[in-house]
């Protein structure tokens, strides 16, 4: 069940649209932010919070790749391998993240720390390799930097 202060937050979306259905995605995402990833109790909870048929809730969820569906660490790198980062060494990096971090595609570390997913392109071609780390966007990668930026991350 959603805090109180949770399910306002979600009448307030609710009340935005004329349709319920509508208020969905973004309910799906504060479920995910509360729960840390999507278990059949969160969607059950969001499917009563919205009044909508737990099976819309889960073919909606299942069918968007920004929702989780397992336990994941507590922080998500997403890292880009697509063309432009692959040939300005992404790969690499994905090599540095599994020596130095014991991480790799679609795992999460023992500690829970970092789990990590390779992304198609996140819209930085011209300054990559690029990831998010959460919601941040960071460009330019090299090992140095990664671990660096990943310093911040406990
Ligand atoms: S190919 Fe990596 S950001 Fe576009």
């Amino acid at each position: 069940m959603f805090k109180e202060t949770i399910l306002k937050e979600i009448d307030d979306i609710k009340a935005r649209y004329p349709d319920p259905k509508s208020a969905l995605l973004p309910t799906l995402y504060i479920a995910q932010r509360e729960f840390g990833w999507l278990s059949h109790e969160a969607m059950h909870v969001v499917a009563q919070s919205l009044n909508l048929p737990e099976a819309m809730v889960r073919g909606t969820a299942s069918f968007y790749t920004m929702f989780k569906h397992k336990p994941m660490g507590r922080h998500l790198i997403q890292l880009c391998t697509n063309v432009s980062c692959m040939i300005l060494g992404a790969e690499r990096l994905v090599d540095f993240l599994k020596n130095r971090y014991s991480l790799e595609p679609n795992i999460t570390t023992t500690d829970r720390r970092f789990s990590l997913v390779i992304m198609e392109c996140i819209g930085a071609c011209d300054r990559g390799p690029a990831m998010l780390v959460n919601t941040d966007f960071h460009d330019s990668l090299t090992e140095e930097r990664i671990e660096e930026i990943l310093e911040k991350y406990k």
